[in-house]
């Protein structure tokens, strides 16, 4: 018996994560997915949402990433959750966490080593580099979204899974068919060994 009869079709999802974890990739394809076996799942990418609602306040410095009011992106995805659609609502990227709304709030992990490599390829400084896998490897994403959501968050470490495998994990989560709670994923040894 497949694991989506187990769903429930207003599932809120949410994916978080250190860039380049696989956020983007792994919710694009859990969307598709889900579209494919008949629900109704709607992406909310949360960078394009705060532009789209105007809740850029600045960039950074680095012009790495842009300044959000998060209160304000926290109060409109909330109208955009509770609009009373009997959809699945996924939304993804680093900003999800520090938001209310998730039925099952899911951080992607990964092996700094790995990280390393993506973050290169994706040509960020040498600088938000570092800061990035010191963030992974400090559970920074986990930690920030135990603040609102408890022992309900969940964590995946995607270091050698496949898009698939952890996208049937994050099934496996919203269905309540598995726990993964904060704790058991722990990168500080790359941290001592730098
Ligand atoms: N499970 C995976 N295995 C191998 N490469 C992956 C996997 N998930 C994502 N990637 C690759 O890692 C890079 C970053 O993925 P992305 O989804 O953009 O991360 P994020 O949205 O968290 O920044 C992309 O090049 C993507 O193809
Ligand atoms: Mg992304």
């Amino acid at each position: 018996m497949s694991i989506l009869n187990d769903l429930s079709k207003d599932t809120v999802i949410f994916i978080s994560g250190t860039p380049c974890t696989g956020k983007t990739t792994v919710a694009a394809n859990l969307n598709d997915y889900l579209s494919q076996n008949g629900f109704d799942s709607k992406l909310i990418k949360i960078n394009d949402f705060a532009i789209e609602n105007d809740l850029v306040l600045g960039e950074d410095p680095d012009k790495f990433y842009k300044v959000i009011d998060i209160g304000g992106l926290n109060e409109s995805l909330n109208e955009e959750i509770n609009q009373g659609t009997d959809d699945i609502i996924i939304v993804e990227g680093h900003l999800s966490h520090l938001c209310e709304g998730a039925d099952k709030m899911i951080v992607l992990r990964l092996n700094p080593i790995i990280l390393k490599g993506r973050l290169e390829e994706r040509n960020y400084s040498a600088s938000k580099i570092q800061e990035n896998l010191e963030a992974e490897a400090l559970a920074v994403c986990s930690a920030e979204a135990y603040e609102i959501y408890g022992d309900e968050v969940s964590e995946i470490d995607g270091t050698e899974k496949s898009i698939e495998e952890i996208r049937d994990l994050i099934l496996d989560i919203a269905t309540d068919n598995l726990e993964c709670p904060v704790g058991s994923i722990d990168y500080m040894e790359w941290l001592l060994n730098q």
